[in-house]
């Protein structure tokens, strides 16, 4: 079997478009920029990558809460944060070609600094560019009736609703330190350059973990959860040779931190963050403290007073669900293989080989011939399995043609079921990465599927 990896970004975006898991925004208006859909199949592959952080992160942990706080917020907060003065990029605007670009972008183009005199060019059509101008990202709103007053912002974290909720979880919760507070929820950035499909948008969803710790500990706990954090997307199917961790130079590092690595994913269009854990220190809580003009503190055992440290994870559920598809994705050539009942015939096919607690469907009921009682067997087992499972039922056209259309979206098994079926009351089980096919009894195959799922 002759197997190829994905040749880029353009073959992903069209699955998703023509399998219903990803659609461009308002496209009947001609789309909006950096804004996209999730469709039938993509909100369940995302609900599934949120359902493993969440399971990971708070539900089989002991240590860590979770909270979903509000969008809006205080407009305070994001003067204590740093956000309205520091949460900015340098912008610089071709004056030919209108394109704008973050400035630390550009790189020196030593052929056009010969004739115009500087290095400095647009990098789409050379033309001259502005003079760089401090961009805030945040996305600004009012709230109320007077469009002038209310000024707020649309978050463009989830963090800071965690650490103005401190004081809150420690007076109505038995947690202590260490002890992790965990948020999933949507975020805003007016980014400069959006793009690579999902990878950057303007609207997005974050999965951040803020973990308070004794200060002399954080340094421990920083490495602590870049490991656990890279082991998160390898066990969730992505290969660890496209995985790396890449640490931030202390010159580089957000106006929070202490110290940051990054875990980063080989995409088609190369190296790219997922995922940053960063060593905030006891920075938002300080500041928290100062602007709001309340005490935020911890007090241990013995009476003793501290501004915890923080240590935060934080990633990108939609950035994670684009590195599970291109990770997953594969353009193959078809041979029939010994173990087939039904043959697949000589063809290419493209599959997603998403883990099984991620894939959307988890498996696609077939009756192999339009005739009772066979159509009533596998109805009847259907119907069961949907009680339990995301399952689909599909008798339409050649099981061939059934066969690609789950294989596309993921459906890591398929259930045939034959004539054979009424008297030996077993079904054929079809696996979608080796295609090798097995009789199991019909009445095992709910077990079957909670096994492959645990
Ligand atoms: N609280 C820290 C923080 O927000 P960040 O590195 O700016 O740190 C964390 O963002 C993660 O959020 C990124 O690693 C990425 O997965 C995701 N993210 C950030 N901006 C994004 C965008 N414009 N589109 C999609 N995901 C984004």
């Amino acid at each position: 079997m002759a197997v190829s990896d994905s040749n880029g970004m353009k073959d992903i975006v069209a699955l998703c478009k023509r399998r219903g898991i990803i659609y461009p925004s308002s496209e009947i208006y001609g789309g909006f920029a950096n804004t996209w859909d999730y469709g039938p199949y993509g909100v369940l592959l995302k609900n599934n990558v949120k359902a493993a952080w969440w399971e990971t992160m708070v539900k089989h942990r002991s240590d860590i809460v979770g909270l979903d706080s509000a969008i809006l917020m205080n407009p305070k907060v994001w003067e204590a944060s740093g956000h309205v003065t520091a949460f900015t990029d340098p912008m610089v605007d071709c004056k030919q070609c209108k394109r704008r670009f973050k400035a630390d972008d550009i790189v020196d183009d030593p052929s056009t600094s010969r004739t115009s005199g500087t290095g400095r060019r647009c990098p789409e059509c050379k033309g001259e560019l502005t003079d760089a101008q401090q961009f805030n990202l945040m996305f600004q709103t009012n709230v109320g009736p007077v469009a002038s007053e209310n000024v707020t912002y649309l978050r463009p974290e989830t963090a800071q609703g965690i650490f103005v909720n401190f004081k809150n979880v420690l007076d109505s919760t038995r947690v202590k330190l260490p002890f992790g507070i965990a948020q999933i929820g949507k975020a805003f950035r007016n980014e400069i350059t959006p793009g690579n499909f999902t990878f950057r948008t303007l609207e997005f969803e974050q999965c951040e973990l803020e973990y308070f710790v004794e200060p002399e500990k954080a340094e421990e706990s920083f490495k602590y959860w870049v490991k656990e954090r890279e082991k998160w997307y390898h066990t969730f199917g992505i290969n660890s040779a496209k995985l790396r961790i890449k640490a931030h130079d202390k010159s580089d590092l957000a106006h929070y931190a202490l110290s940051v690595s990054d875990v980063e994913y080989e995409f088609p269009f190369g190296w790219s963050e997922l995922e940053g854990i960063a060593n905030r220190g006891d920075y938002d809580l300080t500041q928290h403290a100062k602007f709001s003009g309340q005490t935020i503190d911890y007090t241990d055992d013995e009476g003793k007073k501290l501004v915890p440290y923080v240590i935060e994870p934080s990633g990108g559920i939609d950035r994670a669900t684009l590195a599970f598809l291109v990770d997953a994705y594969v353009k193959e050539q078809v041979s029939r293989s010994a173990g087939q009942q039904v043959s697949e015939g000589n063809e290419e096919r493209i599959l997603l080989r998403l883990h099984p607690k991620l894939a959307p469907i988890k498996a696609a009921i077939l009756p192999l011939v339009k005739k009772e009682p066979v159509v009533e067997i596998a109805k009847k087992l259907y119907e069961e399995l949907r009680k339990e499972f995301f399952v689909e039922y599909d008798e339409s056209g050649t099981v061939g043609k059934r066969y690609r259309r789950q294989d596309e979206i993921g459906t890591p098994y398929c259930f045939t079921i034959d004539f054979e079926s009424v008297d030996d009351e077993a079904v054929t089980v079809r696996d979608r990465d080796s295609m090798e096919q097995e009789r199991i009894p019909i009445s095992s195959v709910a077990d079957f599927l909670r096994k492959k799922l645990q």
